[in-house]
């Protein structure tokens, strides 16, 4: 990896094996893009693949001039009102009223490494070696503002990260009214997008459309990622596929309000745009005030999607997870949600745990309803102590109980919430994000804390750490059940308002950060309703996060399938759960449920206790298996195979580092009559090497499963052989391969 500057061609190279991302200083002092892709050869006059052209109807910057054009030229924090018609990457309000601003280069340097961001989440280095930094500092002269240009390339995979910091260097306060995090102008516009979108229990489906001219964007501007569209987005190439071909990738590390563009010129050029929403958005900055905006992620591959999602997985599961747990394989949990909601006593979850226990589970963990007055969604949130009531001896006396019956204890909390029926609202009820004199929305009969005031963030972190430091508690499943409405703080004057959902997310990942910090051993899951904010930005505190309400095995192919585009196995929640289920009332074989649930962190939703004989032998051979390969499902290198978005079967597979092991899952949603012969051609196997197949007994070579393809083909769909079961619906099966030695 390489950060190259070429002072008589002011050209900035930033390159390792895999990508090239070139930038100049243009004629007018500006920033400009040159490429990003495929790695090329540098040279010093890269400058002169600047592309200019006599544009009637453009405006120009020099006079005389009829070539350079800001409408026509690749920048990286281009401003609207100069002759650049798009959308900006930048907007400052100034005190007259203005919103132009001219970026000039001023300096720049290069750092070993990555610096960190300051109060917010970020991919990081653990050794100086693995990334080298460029930082950019432009400077508009009539504002003074100074915006700090930060790109981040990692000597491994093809990984650009980029931010932006803008300081106040002038006398006057100025009001930034949009501060996107990356502008990618790309020369053409013959790609595809794929975005991962859905709603509450339907979350991160894979959702293609052809890029065309105009904006195209997703978003949120509900104060969270949101279960609607994920902050992430794939352009490939029309011909790419999983295995082949080129693919950009950009993940946004944020938890709030985000914008997502991708802007296509009269021209065929596409300009991409990521960062914190500006339609929700604004910040004061008084002279010598600075501004943080989040870091964005791109990806480059030219081997196609799962190379983009390996690369994703990589970095997302050593370099931007943190702590403890982050390389540690995840403990088998029960959760007693779905088991029995709101209605349980201490002795019901006793029972629960203890059949567990007997199963093999690690971890039991202990969801809604156990503090203040919460028998229901109506009260009690905010009132974080136990309902001695229920628990007579507290959450500390139940996590010993759990301790004793050897288990480990986990528990839910909800810190941002506040439902009015708490002594908390009682105390405080301007504590809440609401307008003076006009009415609140509620979402689930809660309110939003305003988690914008440190006096605020600081007694929920009280309340919170003397739980967890009184009691042995082993996991934190930390939820957000509803997104902001009337986003408003007591506390700040009109003109700083716009910074309310920010400062919002930034009070979150404070309260994350002290107690991450104060209870290193803790694994903390996120959640939000499910996934709705299950983004990268919570993952640097929480390295694995509940991806969906929705626990049917085959509503789950989805949204894991969708989920895998960026975010690694490890960090994917995932339970079985009853039948009929509870979201969508389906009946599903329990090994199809497990199927599903280990190509994730694995656990129970539901009470053991209800289960047939048989089906708890089946559940202890689920666990005994999970253990023995948790830590390839986890880890492992992953691969989809066959799409649920696609047709009636699923498939995908892991893949150990040395390629020696590797495990398939293979699913089928329908069951079909006379059905013609199918196989999955499999992937990133040994092609020299021979694989058991333990399902079969076969054995064959890797480039034979990976050619001709390992074959699911059913002989029971028809005609049942005596000594057969006859397949049903949403059947599924695990492929273990070892590699063996074989005499030729
Ligand atoms: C959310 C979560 C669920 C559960 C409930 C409890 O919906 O996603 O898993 O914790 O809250 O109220």
């Amino acid at each position: 990896m390489e950060i190259v500057y070429h002072e008589r061609s002011n050209v900035f190279h930033l390159l390792n094996d895999t990508i090239s991302y070139v930038m100049m200083v243009l004629p007018n002092g500006h920033l400009g893009q040159i490429y990003f892709g495929k790695k090329i050869h540098d040279r010093e006059n890269l400058s002169d693949l600047l592309e200019l052209a006599v544009r009637p109807m453009a405006s120009y910057v020099f006079p005389g001039d009829r070539e350079f054009s800001l409408e026509h030229v690749k920048q990286e924090l281009p401003v609207f009102g100069t002759g650049d018609y798009r959308s900006p990457a930048v907007e400052i309000c100034q005190e007259n009223g203005s919103r132009i601003s001219d970026f000039q280069y001023c300096s720049h340097h290069v750092e070993k490494g990555k610096p960190t961001l300051s109060g917010l989440p970020a991919t990081y280095t653990e050794d100086a070696t693995e990334a080298s930094t460029l930082v950019v500092e432009l400077m508009d002269p009539v504002t003074k503002v100074k915006a700090e240009l930060c790109y981040t390339i990692f000597a491994e995979g093809g990984i650009l990260s980029k931010s932006v910091r803008f300081h106040n260097a002038g006398s006057g306060p100025v009001q930034l009214e949009r501060a996107m995090s990356l502008c990618l102008d790309l020369p053409d516009c013959d790609y595809e997008w794929l975005q991962l979108s859905g709603t509450w229990a339907r979350e991160r489906h894979i959702k293609p459309r052809k890029l065309t001219m105009g904006i195209q964007s997703i978003g949120s501007m509900r104060g969270n990622s949101s279960h609607e569209h994920n902050p992430f987005l794939v352009l490939k190439r029309p011909c790419a596929t999983e295995q082949q071909g080129e693919v950009f990738g950009f993940s946004f590390i944020y938890s709030g309000n985000f914008l997502i563009q991708a802007e296509v010129d009269a021209h065929d050029t596409t300009r991409i745009l990521v960062g914190i929403h500006p339609d929700t958005f604004s910040w004061r900055l008084e002279s010598e005030e600075s501004f943080q905006a989040p870091e964005a992620v791109m990806v480059y591959t030219d081997q196609g999607m799962n190379a983009m999602s390996q690369t994703f997985h990589r970095l997302y599961q050593k370099r931007l997870a943190r702590g403890y747990w982050r390389d540690q394989v995840r403990p088998i949990l029960i959760n007693n949600w779905e088991a029995t909601y709101f209605d349980f006593t201490e002795e019901q979850l006793l029972t629960i745990a203890q059949k567990a226990k007997e199963c093999g589970v690690e971890l039991f963990v202990l969801d809604d309803g156990w503090f203040g007055e919460r028998s229901s969604d109506h009260a009690g949130l905010g009132d974080w102590t136990a309902n001695t009531k229920r628990l007579p001896a507290g959450i500390k006396g139940l996590a010993e109980r759990i301790e004793q019956i050897g288990m480990k204890f986990g528990l839910w909390f909800e810190p941002e919430m506040v439902n009015e029926d708490s002594d908390l609202y009682r105390m405080h009820p301007d504590w809440i994000l609401s307008v003076p004199l006009r009415a609140k929305s509620h979402g689930r009969y809660q309110y939003v804390l305003d988690f914008s005031r440190k006096d605020v963030v600081d007694c929920i972190y009280k309340m919170m750490a003397k739980i967890l430091k009184d009691a042995k508690v082993s996991y934190v499943k930390w939820d957000m059940n509803r997104s902001i409405t009337e986003c408003f703080s007591v506390t700040l004057p009109p003109e700083r308002q716009g910074e309310v959902y920010h400062r919002y997310i930034l009070g979150v990942y404070d309260l994350y950060d002290r107690l991450t910090r104060e209870f290193p051993q803790i694994l903390f899951e996120s959640c939000a309703s499910g996934g709705g904010r299950f983004d990268p930005g919570m993952l640097y505190y929480a390295p694995q996060g509940w991806a969906s309400d929705d626990t049917d095995a085959v509503e789950r192919m989805k949204i894991q399938f969708g989920t895998s585009l960026c975010y690694p196995i490890s960090s994917i929640g995932s339970h079985v759960s009853v039948i009929p289920n509870h979201q969508v009332f389906r009946i599903t074989p329990l090994h199809t449920r497990a199927n599903v649930a280990y190509f994730g962190t694995f656990g129970y939703e539901l009470d053991l206790n209800k289960l047939a004989g048989e089906e708890i032998s089946e559940v202890k051979r689920q666990i005994a298996f999970m253990k023995e390969y948790r830590a390839l499902l986890q880890f492992g290198i992953f691969y989809r195979l066959k799409s649920p978005f696609e047709g009636n079967e699923m498939a995908w597979m892991v893949v150990s580092e040395d390629k020696r092991t590797a495990i398939v899952g293979w699913y089928r949603i329908l069951n079909v009559v006379n059905d013609r012969f199918t196989r999955v051609r499999l992937c990133g196997l040994d092609p020299g090497l021979c694989y058991q197949n333990t399902q079969t007994n076969s054995i064959r070579f890797g480039d034979e499963l990976m050619n001709f393809g390992l074959v699911t083909s059913d002989v029971t769909a028809g005609e049942v052989p005596a000594d057969k079961q006859p397949c049903v619906d949403f059947e599924s099966r695990l492929y273990i391969l070892k590699a063996v030695s074989i005499s030729k």
